[in-house]
């Protein structure tokens, strides 16, 4: 059992080193974060400018619940996930793959009445993440404060479970 343990936590720890291991392989200084990587690397994330952009537009997209529910995979969080109309359409009629640039946020708050705490993050960058759907994951704080970000594996390793929805579960 402890042997499982270990050879599942090494697993995990060499699935974050390789994927901190690609943006690196661009002939850059790895102590420049946010150089632009040239043609052969693989493509940018969002920016924490562009993500506050988004924290500030999503509510005018449609959402798939209007009242809260408890998502027992995201903090237990109160939740309400918006998806960018084209992306509802597609989600509506089960057309997979979802569209590059496909924006999805998902509200979390503490209780049912209380203010927005978190911010949840699926962006479809194409070229991005091309072994997991090229999507980019975010968290921010109800204020849009960005926290993790990226080729989050802990984001991957749960939303893999429905690749065959391109990595979206909707509520069912
Ligand atoms: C333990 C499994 C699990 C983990 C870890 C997880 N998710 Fe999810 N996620 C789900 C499930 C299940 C749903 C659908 C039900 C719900 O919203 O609670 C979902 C829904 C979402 C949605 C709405 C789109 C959809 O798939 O329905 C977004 C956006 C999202 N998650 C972002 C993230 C981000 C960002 C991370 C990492 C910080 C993350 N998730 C980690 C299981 C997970």
């Amino acid at each position: 059992m402890n042997l499982t343990r270990l050879l599942l936590s090494s697993a995990a720890l060499f699935a974050l080193a390789a994927c901190n291991a690609s943006p690196s392989q661009a002939p850059v200084s790895p102590s420049a974060p946010g150089t632009d990587n040239g043609v052969s690397a693989p493509a940018e994330g969002m920016s924490d400018t562009e993500i506050q952009t988004l924290v500030q537009n999503y509510q005018s997209f449609p959402a798939l619940n209007e009242e809260l529910k408890r998502s027992g995979t995201h903090e237990n969080m109160m939740v309400r996930t918006y998806l960018d109309p084209t992306a509802m359409a597609a989600f509506n009629s089960q057309s997979y793959p979802y569209a590059n640039g496909t924006e999805i946020v998902k509200q979390g708050h503490k209780t049912a009445d209380g203010p927005v705490e978190a911010l949840f993050i699926m962006k479809k960058i194409a070229g991005y993440d091309p072994e997991n759907g090229d999507w980019f994951y975010a968290m921010t704080n109800g204020d849009g404060m960005v926290g993790d970000k990226g080729r989050i594996q802990m984001c991957i390793s749960c939303h893999g479970a429905v690749r065959s929805k391109d990595f979206v579960y909707g509520f069912e």
